[in-house]
């Protein structure tokens, strides 16, 4: 992975435009005002707008669907062949080696979920085998671990250098007792901060133990080229909603052995070569893992973002988000009462993900504001990273503002301005606490829950987007 270093800027990036065609780019959205403006979707490392292109291969790819690895008819045969494809583009998206599998999940959380299904007990005691995660992780690769596996938390120091002392300090120490790790579990990019520990260095002190590595690329598969040949990981799992494919499937790719060898994720049709009323021979490769009926939709709509991402200059995507992070921490940091939240203070390259929080203000309170009186979409809470957010001293929670490909620099201007609005002036229309949420006392707005389909619609107009895409 190649990094680049952005200087930090206080330079307003209104002009800057998205780097490729997002669905919905400028859906508008009503406030309470009465007003409708366009969307500014600054929630995308929850969940990425589709990319156009993805959009246009799956109505493509539709009139051709039928059921996979199942089926003699012409357009089974098809659909199977879209899905291998879709698969070996799906492993060059994380440059996978020639021998890795590429196995189609649902997400990143079911992809971690059935590696830690795979890791191999410890060949000396018969004892589950031993996995090291750091506390800054999202719940996906902490949790799996705990249940499955013989799982250490290790709490994570202030620097990226300090954090990786105690690493390979406690992979040393086990290595030596005689109790050593089988795997080392990292985040590519926090969900929180956007920061991460350099993969490079995690991967040379697993290895030198000999533990393997998995990645959590959901948040930097998208946003980084990253590669499973170069970086030397081991496994990385990833989510397609978070990759501008948006159809419920993710991937886990990585080395062969473990997963072979692994128990079968799920149990049924398509994972077993034959079945008799006493014993099960099941399949090696990813079949094993991918009992019932494939996703090929979503497995068709994650190569679609691959080959759009995989097209761009890695240089442009990073510049792109780099220049709109940096104006995002320069500009809440400069805002009176604004709090930036970081995991470490010597992290590289983090991905365009900001979490803050405003003195004063209950989170939840400040992401109702941003979306009743601004039309801006942003995520509060503990976003899933408990232990992280505990430990930095953010228990109540924060705000976080993430960016991507589809995101003009506009809207990171616009958070900026209703940020500092908000700090001036207070909200201007009236909230309330109902049922431990944060509302609008006497929402003008049209409520969503409750509406019909045609209604639901009607609430976000339908425009073009900055590319003169209809936007639906
Ligand atoms: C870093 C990280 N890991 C894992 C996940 C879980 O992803 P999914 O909900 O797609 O399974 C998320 C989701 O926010 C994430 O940000």
């Amino acid at each position: 992975m190649t990094t680049l270093t952005v200087t930090p800027t206080t330079a307003r990036v209104d002009d800057v435009a998205p780097v490729l065609p997002v669905v919905g780019g400028s859906t508008l959205v009503p406030l309470v005002d009465g007003r409708q403006v366009p969307y500014a979707n600054l929630d995308v490392a929850a969940s990425a707008p589709a990319l156009v292109a993805v959009a246009e291969r799956v109505e493509r790819v539709l009139p051709l669907y039928a059921s996979v690895h199942r089926g003699a008819g012409y357009l089974s045969q098809v659909s199977t062949a879209l899905y291998e494809q879709a698969r070996r583009t799906v492993g060059r998206l994380v440059d996978a080696r020639d021998d890795d599998l590429t196995i189609i999940t649902r997400n990143t959380t079911d992809s971690l979920n059935l590696l830690a299904g795979c890791v191999p007990a410890d060949p000396a005691t018969g004892e589950p085998g031993r996995v090291l995660v750091l506390d800054v992780e999202h719940h996906a690769n902490l949790l799996p671990w705990q249940r499955d596996t013989e799982a250490t938390v290790l709490t994570g120091a202030r620097s990226v250098a300090a954090t990786l002392d105690e690493l390979r300090t406690e992979l040393e120490d086990a290595a030596r007792s005689g109790a050593p790790y089988a795997l080392v579990a990292v985040t590519g990019a926090s969900n929180v901060t956007g920061e991460a520990l350099p993969v490079g260095a995690v991967v040379e002190a697993a290895h030198a133990v000999g533990a393997r590595v998995a990645l959590d690329g959901a948040q930097l598969v998208p946003h980084r080229r990253f590669s499973l040949a170069r970086s030397g990981v081991d496994y990385v799992a990833f989510s397609g909603h978070k990759t501008y494919a948006p159809y419920g499937a993710g991937a886990l790719v990585g080395r062969r052995d473990w997963l072979d060898a692994g128990t079968p994720y799920l149990a049924g049709g398509g994972a077993v070569r034959r079945v008799r009323v006493t014993d099960t021979s099941w399949h090696e490769g990813p079949a094993r893992h991918e009992a019932g009926s494939p996703n090929v939709i979503g497995a068709v709509a994650i190569a679609a973002a691959a080959d759009a991402l995989g097209a761009l200059d890695p240089g442009v995507l990073q510049r792109h988000e780099a220049t709109l992070r940096a104006r995002l921490v320069t500009g809440l940091e400069a805002i009176e009462r604004v709090r930036v939240v970081r995991a470490w203070d010597d992290a590289v390259d983090p991905v365009g993900v900001v979490t803050f929080t405003v003195v004063g203000y209950d989170p939840g309170l400040v992401a109702t504001y941003l979306s009743a009186e601004h039309g801006i979409g942003v995520r509060d809470g503990r976003f899933c990273a408990h232990p992280l957010l505990g430990r930095l001293g953010f228990d109540a929670g924060a705000v976080r503002a993430s960016v991507g490909v589809g995101t003009p620099g506009s809207d990171v201007e616009r958070l900026l301005a209703a940020v500092r609005a908000l700090v001036a002036d207070g909200p201007q229309a009236r909230y309330d606490v109902v049922d431990g949420l944060w509302v609008v006392v006497d929402d003008p707005r049209p409520v969503p829950d409750g509406l019909g389909l045609d209604a639901l619609l009607a609430t976000a107009a339908t425009t073009t987007d900055a590319f003169g895409c209809v936007t639906y």
